[in-house]
């Protein structure tokens, strides 16, 4: 497996890390013995970077995280979210005190003394305005609750602002065939200031596996289900808000460039990994068969820039108009 520098942390980290959203909740019925096959597999293949949240499963992703841990004797880097515990998103909702609280949460469920990383999680856009919510952050830093903090964002233009403030050290953006805005607009400048970047929703929800048909059908609970107009969040976090018909159209264009024995999923990863400053992309995975091919991602050779060329093509053409102007 492949490393690169987290950003000013000067760790280093796996290209393909581990997505915990899956075996949390929110993707339909996931069991926690496939969810922790699916860990146990990532981590066997090289895997050292973990993204979950306070709130994946209400806690239950942290936790099954801390446990498969455990059973290794292993440190990988790991990475959390907080703030999608409030009721309602606002800016003065991102006290100290609520900070700190679920922080002290996030110790508990994943059983260390200090938190690799809190990535603020998608916060309203006015909180990329209000420096006292990075000051709270650099006290919990001193406290030695927290090693680093990052945010989680929506927007490029959010990221742009966030990397103002000298304390955060990543962005979690979604960036993958069907998200290619973070790539003009904001990769520069993440690199100058040696802010890591880690793309997110690498496989646009599993859309860019390939897999899926117009009469796929997905649990009640799979947000791939409850939220393909944005009904319980943002709607670009499913199949990164890409229409369901106009993904699979596009997927179809991309079948032919996807060469030799790899699959477009491995593909779709090797794709994000072009780009220099990407630090990692973290692909959720379901089932240990899913974490080990992702994991493989990263031993593929360069894409050919007639592909890198094409695959331009396809997203001006088929995708631009659906989500550039909106994130
Ligand atoms: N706001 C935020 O900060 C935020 C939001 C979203 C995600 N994230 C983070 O980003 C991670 C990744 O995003 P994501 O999980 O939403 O989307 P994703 O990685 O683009 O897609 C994951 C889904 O694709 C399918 N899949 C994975 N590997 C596959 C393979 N090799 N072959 C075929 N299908 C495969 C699986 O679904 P099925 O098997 O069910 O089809 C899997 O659950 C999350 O786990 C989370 O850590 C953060």
């Amino acid at each position: 497996m492949r490393t690169r520098t987290f950003g000013r942390t000067g760790r280093a980290v796996s290209e393909i890390g581990f997505g915990a959203w899956a075996i949390g909740a929110s993707w339909g019925q996931v069991d926690d013995t496939a969810a922790k096959q699916a860990l146990h597999a990532a981590l066997d293949a090289g895997v050292t970077f973990i993204d979950t949240a306070d709130v994946y499963g209400d806690g239950h992703s942290e936790q099954l995280i801390a446990g498969v841990l455990k059973e290794r004797g292993e440190r990988p880097y790991v990475a959390t979210k907080a703030g999608r515990r409030l009721p309602k998103q606002v800016v003065e909702g991102y006290s100290l005190e609520n900070l700190t609280g679920w922080i002290e949460r996030s110790l508990r469920n994943l059983d260390v003394e200090t938190l690799d990383l809190v990535q603020l999680h998608c916060p309203p856009t006015d909180l990329y305005y209000h420096a006292e919510v990075f000051g709270f952050l650099d006290r919990l830093k001193a406290q030695g609750k927290i090693r680093d903090y990052g945010v989680s964002v929506e927007r490029v233009e959010e990221a742009l602002k966030a990397i103002e403030f000298p304390g955060v050290v990543s962005v979690q953006i979604i960036f993958n065939i069907f998200r290619q805005r973070p790539a003009g607009l904001f990769f520069e400048q993440a690199r100058k200031r040696d802010v890591a970047v880690i793309a997110r929703v690498p496989l646009a929800s599993g859309l860019l596996s390939g897999k899926f048909r117009s009469d796929t059908t997905f649990e009640d609970t799979d947000h791939r289900q409850f939220n393909r107009n944005g009904e319980a969040f943002d709607v670009g976090e499913t199949f990164s808000g890409v229409p369901y018909e106009v993904g699979l159209k596009a997927v179809d264009r991309l079948r032919p460039l996807v060469g030799g024995d790899t699959t477009m999923a491995r593909f779709a990863l090797r794709w994000i990994l072009m780009f220099d400053a990407v630090t990692v992309a973290i692909p959720g995975a379901r089932t240990p068969e899913q974490a080990k091919s992702n994991a493989a991602a990263a031993a593929l050779p360069p894409l050919p820039d007639e592909v890198m060329g094409e695959l331009q093509r396809i997203y001006d053409e088929d995708i631009r108009p659906h989500v550039h102007a909106r994130w």
